[in-house]
Parts: structure tokens; sequence; C-alpha cells
């Protein structure tokens, strides 16, 4: 049977990947994989991960299954991180949560839930958006639908484009947005503007779905969250997928939650069955490792003072090489301006290099950026970024 399947090619980013691996120079850079670095280009597991782990070691008792929803306690705890433990949505009774493998998992499973209870409706996905998203979506048998986001030459958001698209939806389609740190672009949107989308969601009737990878490496875990907190105060009905591979560097522990709000009590009962008859029917439950460490450090005051710690160092790190990164290149031979870079969030920016560009810095000089031009500033650090500057600067000059 297998005769008919055609290869399917390697993911861009894996081939990149490849590519830098095998590359023997001493000064190569890697700005393409979306994995934090530290100063020293490593991705170490978090200092306060560590001791969750060995905490972890002597509580453990069991390694039998756990239920469908994953830890009952880490979906509490992530409800809490997520929308504040204020927040007067979690007494509603409107809100249920469950555990998921990493946050492609949870956008799965509310994927294939939004199918299941709207087997017509279409998701509207921002251009660029993250790649995996239209995969994601259109294999639970969604219907893609697109909104223009970001605008090439003014390295802003388009949101007048934005919100004319989204003026077209019609009511009980879904909306994909992304919480924080737009990946690719870095660009956010700002306060006012999510508040304009929650009013065209009230007044269309359309459905957001927020995506969020990256709660506390914008601007901090509570402003981080403005939009979802926001729209659970303003909406009937809305879908949250988060994940805890970026925030607590547990990448390949798979740990992430889906978070379903309804209109009533009994309606979040049946979403959430029906999100667990999918868990059921393809994972079947989620792994435990990570939702246990990071159950244990949301509990504990310490570990989580010395984890939000850790996690500001992440931020503050990253937003200092935006900083040397758009002073280093800002005088440029092309005039090219890149001041955009420091108003940006998260990991990633666009540099708008032209693919000959990013050709000459990968064959001439080792350093690895994806045919988009978006970088990940992680991987950048004290040591390289002068060497970074200058070639940058060179395939400027040419
Ligand atoms: C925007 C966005 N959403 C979701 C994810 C999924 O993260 P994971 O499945 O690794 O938890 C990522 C990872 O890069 C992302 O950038």
């Amino acid at each position: 049977m297998f005769e008919s399947l055609k290869p399917v090619g390697m993911d861009p980013i894996l081939g990149l990947m490849a590519a830098f691996r095998a590359d023997t120079r001493d000064n190569k850079i890697d700005l393409g994989v979306g994995v934090y670095q530290d100063d020293r280009g490593r991705t170490p597991v978090m200092a306060s991960v560590k001791q969750a782990e060995s905490r972890l070691m002597e509580l453990e008792i069991t390694k039998s299954y756990q239920g469908i929803a994953g830890d009952p306690e880490f979906n509490q705890r992530m409800l809490e991180l997520l929308f504040g433990a204020d927040h007067s949505i979690l007494n509603s009774g409107r809100i249920k949560s469950i555990q998921a493998p990493g946050g492609s998992g949870a956008l799965r499973v509310g994927a294939e839930v939004i199918q299941r209870a709207r087997p017509d409706a279409e998701i509207w996905v921002g251009v660029p958006t993250w790649p995996n998203h239209v995969p994601l979506m259109s294999s639970a048998g969604l219907k893609i639908k697109e909104y223009p986001y970001y605008d090439l030459s003014s390295h802003e958001i388009n949101f007048s484009g934005m919100m004319d698209a989204l003026r077209q939806v019609p009511a009980g389609d879904i909306v994909l947005l992304h919480g924080c740190c737009h990946n690719p672009t870095g660009a956010d949107l700002s306060r006012d503007q999510w508040d304009q989308i929650a009013d065209l969601a009230l007044e269309r009737g359309f459905i957001p779905y927020i995506d969020t990878a990256y709660q506390g490496l914008g601007d901090g875990l509570d402003e981080d969250a403005y939009s979802l907190r926001m729209m659970a105060e303003r909406l009937p009905e809305l879908v949250v997928a988060s994940s805890c591979s970026k925030n607590f560097g547990l990448y390949r522990e798979r740990t992430g939650s889906i978070t379903f709000i309804a209109e009533s009590a009994e309606q979040v009962e049946v979403v959430a069955s029906q999100a667990m008859a999918v868990a059921r029917q393809t994972y079947s439950m989620p792994p435990a490792h990570g939702a246990l460490l990071v159950s244990l450090i949301l509990g504990d005051q310490e570990l989580r003072a010395a984890w939000q710690t850790e996690l500001d160092e992440v931020r503050h790190r990253i937003q200092s090489m935006r900083g040397l990164l758009a002073e280093g290149i800002q005088n440029n031979a092309a005039g090219q301006d890149f001041s955009h870079i420091v108003r940006q969030k998260g990991m990633f920016s666009f540099l708008g290099l032209k693919p000959e560009q990013l050709d000459a810095l990968r064959e001439d000089y080792g350093i690895y950026i994806v045919s988009s031009s978006r970088v990940n500033l992680a991987g950048i650090n004290s040591s390289n970024i002068g060497y970074l500057c200058d070639s940058i600067l060179a395939v400027l000059d040419k």
C-alpha cells in the first residue's frame, strides 16, 4: 500500500538546521530555529525546572496512566497563569481547560473541537503567521481564510487592512490571533487595537482563537496576557491554546493546554467532553512530566519566584540583543531602516533582507536565517553580535 505515497518535503527550517549543523566554520550563527539561547549560545534547562525535577524524583510514586484531561492541578495553575488568579472568568463556571501535548497539540485539539461544533466554519489566519498554523488547522478539516497582518515595507501591522478583512468575517467563523510576541514578525497589537478587535467580534459574531506560545517573553507575564484576559471578560466564547515550551523551556516535554470559554457552564462541560474525546481518539493522554514540573513551580512560592526571575532574564536578554542589533546595523550604506527591531516583541523580527543577501550571509559568513528573513534574536549573543553586524553591513553594501 505504501507505494502510493509521495515523500513530504522537509520543513525549510529543519533543512536550515541540518545545513547549520554540517557547517564547520567556528563563527557560524544560527538565527533560524525558534528556540531560546543564552549568552553562551546554549538552550539550558532552567534552574527552577531542575529544582522541580529533583523534587519530583522524590515525590513521584507512580507512572500509571493519568486522566485524558491531564493533571487537574496543572490545568488549574495554567488557567491562573493565563487569566490571572483573580479573573472573574475563573469562578464563572464557563471556562474549562485540558492539558495538551505542547502548544501544537493544543492548537490541533482546539481545531478539532471547532470543526465538530461547526463543520462549515472557516478559520481566518493572519498573513504572515507561524507556518505550522495552516497545516494544524486544515488537517482538522477547517477551511482557511486569510487577513492581512503585517506590512513588510513599513515594518508595521497593517491594522486598517486587517480590520477591513475582519469586517467581512461571517458570524460563527473563527479568527486566529497571536496573544503576544507574534511569530514570525514580532509586531504585536496594541491594547487599543485588541479592544477594537473585541468590539468587532461582538458586533460580527466571530470567535477569536488565541494562540499564546510566548507569555512572559514580550513585556511580562501579566502584560502579555492582556488580549485573553480582556476578551474573556467581554466575549461569550473564546478558545485559547497555550504552550510551556518557551516560557518554561520545556520544548521536548510537550507541555501545553487548550482552554474553552462557552456561553454557559452546561455548554463548556459539553465542549470539554468533546475535547477529551479528540484526545482519546488521537494520543489518548498527554505526557505527564512537563505538566508536573509546571504544577510544582507555579504551586510553590519560592520556585515560582525563581522561575519568574529566570524568565525576566530571558526577556531582558532578548530585548538587549534587539537594541544592539538595531544600533549595529542602522547606519548602513543602503539607508535601510532597522529601528522596528527595538519596537517589536518576543524572539522574532523580520530583517527585510533580500533572498540574495540571505544567501550571501549563509554562504560567505555562515549566518543562517530563514528565507522570509525572520531572525531569532535569541541566537545573538555578546560574542557574535559584532561579527553579525559587520556581516549584515557587508551584504547591505553590495
Ligand atoms: C506561534 C506559535 N504557536 C505555537 C507554537 C507551538 O509550540 P510547541 O508545540 O512547541 O509547544 C509555536 C512554536 O514555535 C509558535 O511559535
